[in-house]
């Protein structure tokens, strides 16, 4: 791959600029369409991610992918990728440092997308984003970032720990028709 974006990945799979270079098998810098008018932003691989150097592919894809097909959306659809691009050891949150590191990473991303809608999965994401935290009260709220809207979503793993929320994150895609 030669686009922008191909580069940009293959600088992610060999990054050493954090320490969870040193434990990964593979880095995971993202897919989707390149052309997206939607980008889904989770909070950081996972193991099934990390073995399969590809993003949302565990118990928490499979529910990202039923929520998304609720409004007729595809993986293929959209762009999907993380705050970090690298599995924190145990699943740990993400810390502030190797945020810092990675985030030109996604800030290019998002810049070579240009989609029309940002999706935060989870506090992580938002807070990185906009700032912001408290899910329970921003989500299927709009906010911007930069010159694009942004909707925080609850992260797929909520809704695995309490499928009532299930019904919440189908309500909230919901505003994708939007910018479809
Ligand atoms: N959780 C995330 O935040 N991202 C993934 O890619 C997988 C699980």
């Amino acid at each position: 791959m030669s686009d922008g974006l191909g580069l940009l990945a293959e600088n992610i799979r060999v990054c050493t600029k954090c320490r969870l270079h040193e434990n990964r098998k593979n880095a995971v810098p993202g897919e989707g369409n390149k052309d997206a008018n939607i980008m889904l932003i989770g909070e950081a691989p996972g193991k099934n991610e990390d073995l399969k150097g590809r993003p949302f592919v565990g118990r928490a894809g499979e529910l990202l992918e039923e929520v998304l097909v609720s409004v007729d959306l595809k993986r293929e659809d959209v762009f999907i990728t993380n705050v970090v691009k690298c599995r924190p050891p145990d699943n740990r949150d993400p810390r502030k440092d190797e945020i810092e590191s990675c985030n030109p990473y996604l800030e290019k991303q998002i810049g070579s997308i240009k989609p029309k809608v940002i999706v935060t999965l989870g506090n992580h994401a938002t807070e990185t984003l906009i700032g912001k935290t408290g899910m329970k009260k921003i989500h299927g709220k709009r906010f911007e970032y930069m010159e694009f809207d942004l909707i925080p979503m609850y992260h797929p793993a909520a809704g695995l720990y309490n499928p009532n929320l299930k019904e919440t994150m189908k309500e909230d895609m919901q505003l994708l028709e939007d910018y479809s």
